[in-house]
């Protein structure tokens, strides 16, 4: 492969890993990552990266200052490279038509201008963040508005890493998709791409496709995952009415090889940046082709989320005498998943703030995710944020985990156990504890969709 001139504008959760995945393997290419917020970029070129995955740290230090530039920079970014990755914030549109289902793009769109703008020779444009379909054919018509005669090629290439595993996913992916024009310069652009992938990823997972079929598999694939853990949520349920147990029935349904076990995990419901606004875009994309039926069946995945965080909340009130008012209550995790400190989209905030409602006094920790929950909790009364988990649930009434962290399941239970108030509840959202052993120290124990384990 001949040295190539990459730049990312976006430097987030999913340009700054995707960039230092590249410079790393591609050590003949020159990878520059830049993004409008200054102290992000200062974050990058610090000890202290913006954002907490495991074994980035390690990662960007192999090519920082090598082949691997954070910076400001966007004009001068744009004029010397010759690829250039869009990775900025795509989030649901608040406001005017498609409020509340359709993606806000002005953010992608001042990008598209600027990179008409600024450009003085031919690019190849690569989409990479989540996209509405036919994102890349507006996306050609701001760069082929220019009267400079200047030669763009745009590629859509989802990334389908997820957070706490991204530099896992980022070495060695299921598979690498790529979407293009079929001309003959749309070949010659998605082969340039396909190269670099080449240089880790064996050559039988990188994919390609036309340009829409890129853009709707990165939609599907998020609806289909967000799918199964709505199916077993809202199996969650009938296990609590029925005595069943949900992990039992995962298990059993799992092991047929067409099912398959993963993402069969029942828990107080999907977060992240990805799930809900990409089927929120989906649901909007069908409504707007007249498909009713098929945007009201993707629609129901959102709210069986929705239904099973307060569906929580309720089984909380339920155990605890129909009142939170004045109790204390420690929440374990505050972030969507383990071994991240995103808190995008997260139920945490959804069950923090129901609980709140209900008058209940907020203990929240988290080992990575504190800074943003005090941030989505903001001018809220009433919450604290505790670092160490048993001063966290020191005097509480009740715990409730919200995230999977292994360190939880090492606690000392005992110890938690006796600087609680009495009766002393747990609330799992994660089925991750071991629900008899603290049942025998005397908690009240509520899993997820398996018979409680009570001393009433
Ligand atoms: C997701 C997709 O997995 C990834 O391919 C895409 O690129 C971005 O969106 P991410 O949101 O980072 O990744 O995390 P993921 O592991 O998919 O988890 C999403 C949410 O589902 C989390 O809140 C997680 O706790 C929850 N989940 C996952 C469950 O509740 N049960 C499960 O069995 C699996
Ligand atoms: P993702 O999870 O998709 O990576 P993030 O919100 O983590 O999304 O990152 C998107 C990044 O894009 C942010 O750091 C934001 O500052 C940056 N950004 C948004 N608009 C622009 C722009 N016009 N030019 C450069 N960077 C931008």
């Amino acid at each position: 492969m001949t040295e190539k001139n990459i730049l990312c504008i976006g430097a987030g959760y999913v340009g700054g890993p995707t960039m230092a995945m590249i410079a790393a393997k591609c050590p003949q290419c020159r990878v520059t990552v830049v993004d409008i917020d200054p102290e992000r970029i200062a974050a990058w070129n610090s000890d202290n990266l913006p954002i907490y995955e495991p074994g980035l740290d390690e990662l960007v230090r192999v090519s920082r200052g090598k082949n691997l530039f954070f910076s400001t920079d966007i004009e001068r970014g744009i004029r010397e490279n010759d690829l250039i990755f869009v990775s900025v914030n795509t989030p649901t549109k608040s406001f005017g038509l498609g409020a509340g289902l359709a993606a806000d793009l002005q953010y992608w769109e001042k990008t598209a201008r600027q990179i008409l703008g600024f450009s003085k020779s031919a690019k190849i444009v690569i989409e990479k963040s989540t996209l509405p379909v036919k994102t890349a054919l507006a996306m050609e018509r701001i760069l082929n508005s220019g009267d400079n005669a200047i030669r763009f090629d745009v590629l859509s290439n989802p990334e389908f890493l997820a957070e706490g595993s991204a530099v896992r996913d980022l070495e060695n992916p299921d598979r690498v998709l790529i979407g293009s024009r079929e001309t003959e310069e749309g070949l010659r652009a998605r082969g340039i791409l396909a190269d670099i992938f080449a240089q880790w990823v064996p050559r039988e997972r990188i994919l390609t496709s036309n340009i829409w079929s890129s853009e709707l598999s990165k939609l599907v694939a998020n609806a289909f995952l967000a799918q199964r853990i709505s199916s077993i949520n809202a199996v969650s349920a009938l296990c609590e009415k029925t005595e069943a147990n949900v992990v039992e029935v995962a298990r059993a349904v799992g092991m047929d090889s067409r099912i398959g076990s993963k993402f069969m995990n029942a828990s107080i419901g999907f977060g992240g940046s990805c799930f809900k606004k990409d089927i929120l875009n989906l649901v909007y994309l069908c409504r707007s082709y007249g498909l009713t039926e098929v945007a009201d069946y993707w629609e129901m995945v959102i709210r069986i989320n929705d239904y099973q965080q307060e569906r929580f909340i309720q089984g909380m009130l339920g155990a605890m005498f129909n009142t939170l008012a004045g109790k204390k209550i420690a929440l374990f995790g505050f972030a969507f998943k383990a071994d991240t400190g995103d808190t995008r989209e997260s139920p945490a905030i959804y069950i923090a703030r129901r609980l709140i409602e209900e008058r209940a006094l907020v203990v929240v920790t988290d080992p990575q995710a504190l800074k943003n929950a005090r941030r989505d909790l903001s001018g809220n009364e009433g919450v604290s944020y505790v670092e160490d988990p048993y001063s966290a649930a020191a005097g509480c009434h009740a715990l409730a985990v919200m995230t999977e962290w292994g360190i939880y399941q090492a606690l000392d239970f005992q110890r938690i156990y006796d600087s609680m108030e009495k009766p002393a509840f747990i609330f799992d959202g994660r089925n991750i504890l071991d629900h008899r052993a603290c049942f025998e120290i005397g908690f009240n124990v509520y899993p997820l969709g398996k018979p409680p384990l009570t001393h009433f």
